[in-house]
């Protein structure tokens, strides 16, 4: 699905989130400021947006699909920016144990097949006192803002999605597994019984999105 789509991925971003997307991006770098010195991996890096709002960090971007992961390069490139980048599945991931200060992962987890496993595979790769920090779409909670999603993902999400992404399915995929996927709160929940507590969690336009970060806690 996501190889489909690769081609108008960032444009599909900017034009279905009013360019809130952005923004969303740039909270999340800056919620490494949680974080101790060190590596961050961008998981689910996909085009390398969020790796490349990080600015003041060596970050190494994973994902396991390859033709998202074909478009970081060149914008890596038109930045002057080093991007290491792997082939990784986050439920098995390439890297030895406590090798990174801190995770991002942006409109990644929803996804993973397994999300008790991806975590756990985070939790294995963070440093002592390493930070997770997710962004995340969930469903909002401001009073009518459901309402006017509902609309928004009939009238635009789906039709454009599928005009320009030439996938039927991607775009009606995303607002169905954001119903069905744990908002912030019983994300953070879920993140404390895997030994990662929550530091910050922040609602973002009207709650549409998360960002939830969270430190890895030593098992006691
Ligand atoms: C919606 S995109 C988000 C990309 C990027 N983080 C961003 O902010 O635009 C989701 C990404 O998650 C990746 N993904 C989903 N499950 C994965 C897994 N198990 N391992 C690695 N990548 C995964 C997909 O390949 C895709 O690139």
């Amino acid at each position: 699905m996501f190889a489909s789509v690769a081609p108008r991925y960032d444009v599909l971003n900017r034009v279905l989130s009013l360019r809130q997307d952005v923004r969303w991006r740039r909270l999340l770098a800056a919620a490494l400021r949680h974080a101790p010195a060190g590596e961050v991996l961008d998981l689910a890096c996909g085009t390398g947006d969020v790796a490349l709002a990080i600015g003041d960090r060596t970050v190494v971007g994973a994902d396991f699909c390859l033709d998202m992961m074909a478009l970081a390069r060149p914008k890596a490139a038109r930045l002057g920016r080093r991007l290491p980048l792997a082939g990784a599945d986050a439920l098995a991931l390439p890297f030895r144990d406590g090798v990174f200060a801190a995770v991002t992962v942006a409109f990644g987890v929803r996804n993973f097949a397994d999300l008790d496993a991806g975590l756990d595979e985070i939790r294995r790769v963070l440093a002592p006192s390493g930070v997770l920090a997710v962004l995340e779409f969930q469903r909002p909670t401001l009073p009518g803002m459901a309402a006017m999603m509902r609309v928004w993902n009939r009238l635009v999400i789906g039709p454009v999605g599928r005009l320009l992404s030439h996938d039927g399915g991607a775009y009606s995929y995303l607002p169905a597994s954001v119903e069905t996927f744990p908002d912030a709160r019983e994300l953070g929940a879920r993140l404390s019984t895997r030994g990662l507590a929550t530091v910050e969690r922040r609602e973002l336009s009207g709650g549409i999105a998360a960002l939830t970060v969270a430190r890895k806690v030593e098992a006691t």
